[in-house]
């Protein structure tokens, strides 16, 4: 990490000498495995229209978290139930709960609008998809100060019950989602497994993160260890070293494979069947750039960020598909916030992560027995995006809510939630951990 602005001393110092520079919140960040306790001594308050469904996600969530009203002091979680509004005055019940609470709201404060998509009128379908545009605005109102995040779950299937909302929530109310806000992710899927404990989420998983040996992909490969699963980091031989250190680290393993050699695809699944007979997360998060205009941007430069971004993910994911993922296999592919705005000089590297979206609602769409979503990092300091020029790397950092880049991690715990089965009502989403980010929002 080395954004300057978050130097403490640095900041008293801005801070003294009145220097108007946008000061960005400190995040507050748990590393530790999930656990039943996630959410305890967390003060959290469930407001909004009362329904059958908000009293059982509020149940479920005081069961696990310190039980708060609207009305106390201080609060760090809000989750607001907008199920069952359907007239424009219904909306009252969204402004009074978030209202005469948002002042309350700690810092690093969450939170979580629940909505659900309702046909019964044209009102109700309207008021319903309203609760975005809602949301989005209140993260930017509020995020940029203390670090407060909102996000939306927004029920798109009938059969989701308030359990799979509040696995998902469990996830958006915690401490491992900070660099998250402003997005609306869909529950769309009900058949998922049962989830009677969040110890050792993914004990007993075989995962595949590509590009693993640094990074984003480390970072994750050490989230999925520490959640309980055997990890194989793939990475080119070039990456020999800090790839066999890692393996060593989280008793995974390495294996040096180019993904865009021929044949890397069936190397790596004849590996994971003869050893492991099965394989239950694939990440696939290998990627590139090869930043030019089209007009200065050679063949080579085109191909080679389409070959590893795009054409390796969707051989790979298709090999295990034919065979070797198991029942409710997740995959998870990195896409970009650049594949949702576009940017300058990445028209090669923009195509392949617009893709990955593609891909992902593809895989998800006709696969039953496979999980596919994808995550759009926004500005995030790594190897990757050291070497920018530096107003470019400000601009990254600073255009978005919580006025900062992420962390590797903040990417590998959206990744681990991705893999888990806390994230079972969630299928052919892409979801964007960006602090906020004005690109493309
Ligand atoms: N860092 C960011 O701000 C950011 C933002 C948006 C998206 N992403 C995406 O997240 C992913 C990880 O990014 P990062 O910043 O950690 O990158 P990184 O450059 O730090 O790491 C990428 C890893 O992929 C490996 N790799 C590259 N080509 C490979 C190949 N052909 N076969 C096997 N391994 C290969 C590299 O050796 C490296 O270990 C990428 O897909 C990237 O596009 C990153």
């Amino acid at each position: 990490m080395n954004d300057y602005l978050q130097n403490s001393s640095l900041r008293q110092v801005l801070k003294t000498l009145n220097i108007p520079v946008p000061v960005p919140p400190i995040l507050k960040r748990n590393g530790q495995a999930f656990s039943d306790a996630e959410l305890q001594n967390k003060k959290i308050a469930v407001a909004g229209k009362e329904s059958d469904f908000s009293h059982e996600i509020q149940q479920l969530l005081h069961a696990k978290s310190d039980a708060a009203t609207i009305y106390d002091s201080a609060i760090d979680g809000l989750v607001v139930s907008c199920i069952g509004m359907q007239s424009i005055e219904d909306l009252e019940d969204l402004f009074t709960s978030v209202k005469n609470t948002v002042n309350k709201i700690a810092a690093n404060g969450r939170i979580v609008l629940v909505s659900k998509i309702d046909t019964e009128s044209i009102t109700s379908f309207a008021v319903q998809r309203s609760i975005d545009g809602f949301s989005r605005a209140l993260s930017k109102e509020i995020g940029g100060k203390k670090g407060v995040t909102v996000n939306l779950l927004k029920i798109t299937n009938d059969d989701v019950k308030a359990k799979e909302v509040v696995n998902a929530a469990t996830f958006f109310l915690s401490d491992k989602s900070p660099f998250i806000t402003g997005q609306v992710v869909e529950l769309n899927t009900a058949d998922g497994q049962a989830l009677t404990s969040q110890q050792q989420l993914l004990k007993g998983k075989v995962a595949i993160v590509t590009g693993g040996a640094r990074g984003i992909g480390a970072a994750a490969a050490k989230v999925l260890y520490r959640e309980g699963a055997k990890v194989i980091i793939v990475d080119v031989p070039q990456a020999s070293e800090d790839a066999q250190a890692l393996a060593k680290e989280i008793e995974g393993e390495a294996k040096l494979v180019d993904i865009t050699k021929d044949g890397a695809a069936q190397e790596l699944q004849n590996y994971v069947i003869s050893t492991y007979g099965k394989l239950d997360i694939l990440v696939n998060n290998a990627g590139i750039t090869r930043d030019k205009t089209i007009a200065k941007m050679s063949i080579d430069q085109w191909r080679a960020v389409l070959n590893v971004n795009l054409k390796a993910v969707i051989n790979l994911t298709d090999i295990f598909a034919q065979k070797g993922f198991s029942k409710n296999a997740k995959v998870v592919s990195l896409s970009s916030i650049s594949g949702i705005a576009g940017n300058v000089g990445q028209t090669n590297y923009s195509l392949t992560k617009s893709g990955v979206i593609g891909f992902t609602q593809a895989v998800a769409a006709t696969n039953k027995n496979i999980y596919a979503n994808a995550v759009a990092p926004g500005f995030i300091e790594t190897k990757m995006t050291e070497n920018l020029p530096f107003f470019i790397k400000e601009g990254g950092r600073r255009l978005s809510t919580l006025k900062q880049g992420g962390v590797p991690e903040d990417i590998a715990e959206l990744i681990g939630f991705l893999a888990s089965p806390l994230s079972d009502g969630i299928n052919g989403q892409c979801i964007r951990a960006c602090g906020g980010s004005m690109i493309g929002a």
